[in-house]
């Protein structure tokens, strides 16, 4: 059957079930986008250290003593141990030492002791070092990228930065973050098809017909991101007296932002089949106890709502009885541009390849 004009088809079933699809994705779209890390709240003084996988790729961040941050893929170069085992904690000194054969490595990831000499050859020396990961912060969030040389931050993410700063969002008004994780069984693009449209909110989350005029929900969709908008229909208890504003960036970021608090969802994958929410709440600074306990209460509804379908799609995408869905252009338009830019960026690999073996 042909598919009208105003439906597309969605991802091939196998690009959410398949472990070698989910390696490409760590390659292909994980290595080559701007990623958030975490809050920098972690990293008061010189010697603090965060460590994090994100689409299981190990990264840790350490605060020099000049006071700036450096970042590195969390693995040493001699046998493959993790440098920092801890999820954060303090080194007595901004030097490295891998815990299974005592190599250091000094703040930009060189090689300074090993079991002999260092090698003559200059090749040889960079293979030791420890591979370097671009940072960027904004507003007291750590952004990372894996790519040697990526498009800056503010560049990358500028239309963004712009539409924060005009919406006054404050940064500085919020308190330090909660952190709450939620783990599921989903493919984390199922779980980001979820966030970038609120067709489900009807069925899925009917409390939110109380709050906001959900027939009038939009989404803009930029370049690397979306922003997502909904005007109020009462103010409530749970979610204030705000309109709703929640943005979204390729590949994996949710900010949604309510009157007691935004917060930073990380939709990272842990494998093909499952994923890990990572919510950092920032909740504003006069904010009651009582007023945080209502909001953590609707988020908790809300998150488990999510979980549950969630969950349920990617069993059926298990089974053989479902090969590939279809998206309205009016109501999934988000989760079109979600697999765009998710296509974009496996394609580009594919050309290259295709060059590389050409040559
Ligand atoms: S694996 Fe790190 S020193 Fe051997
Ligand atoms: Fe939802």
């Amino acid at each position: 059957m042909e598919l009208s004009a105003l439906y597309q088809r969605s991802l091939p079933v196998d690009y959410y079930r398949e472990a070698s699809f989910f390696q490409k994705e760590q390659i292909d779209i994980f290595s080559k986008n701007w990623l958030f890390f975490s809050p920098a709240s972690g990293l008061k003084r010189a010697g603090d250290y965060i460590t994090k996988k994100i689409a299981n790729i190990p990264i840790v961040v350490l605060m020099h003593e000049d006071g700036n941050p450096r970042a590195f893929v969390n693995i040493c170069p001699h046998r493959g141990a993790s440098l920092f085992t801890k999820p954060c904690g303090h080194s007595a000194s901004s030097q490295i030492q891998c815990p299974y054969h005592g190599w250091v490595f000094n703040a930009e990831g060189r090689v300074k002791v090993m079991a002999g000499p260092a090698p003559k050859d200059e090749k040889m020396c960079r293979d030791l070092s420890l591979t370097p990961v671009k940072l960027a912060s904004y507003q007291g969030l750590l952004f990372v990228h894996l790519d040697p040389e990526p498009l800056a931050f503010s560049q990358s993410l500028a239309p963004l930065i712009e539409i924060w700063d005009k919406n006054q969002v404050d940064f500085q008004s919020y308190e330090e973050p909660l952190e709450k994780k939620v783990l599921g069984n989903f493919n984390w693009k199922v779980w980001v098809e979820g966030f970038q449209e609120c067709y489900h909110c009807y069925y899925v989350h009917p409390q939110l017909k109380n709050d906001f005029q959900l027939k009038d929900y939009k989404i803009i969709n930029y370049d690397l991101f979306s922003v997502h908008s909904c005007e109020r229909k009462e103010s409530s208890e749970q979610t204030g007296k705000n309109n709703g504003v929640w943005s979204w960036i390729y590949p994996n970021i949710g900010l949604p932002v309510y009157e007691y608090c935004f917060y930073v969802l990380q939709v990272n994958p842990i494998s093909v089949n499952q994923t890990e929410l990572c919510y950092y709440m920032f909740f504003q600074k006069n904010t009651s106890q009582e007023q945080k306990k209502v909001f953590l209460d609707f988020w908790a509804n809300l998150t488990q709502e999510d979980v549950v379908i969630c969950e349920n799609i990617q069993t059926n995408l298990q089974s053989s009885y479902f090969k590939r869905g279809v998206l309205s252009e009016v109501r999934e338009n988000g989760v079109l541009h979600f697999h765009n830019l998710l296509q974009n960026d496996l394609s580009r690999s594919q050309q290259k390849i295709e060059v590389t073996n050409f040559c």
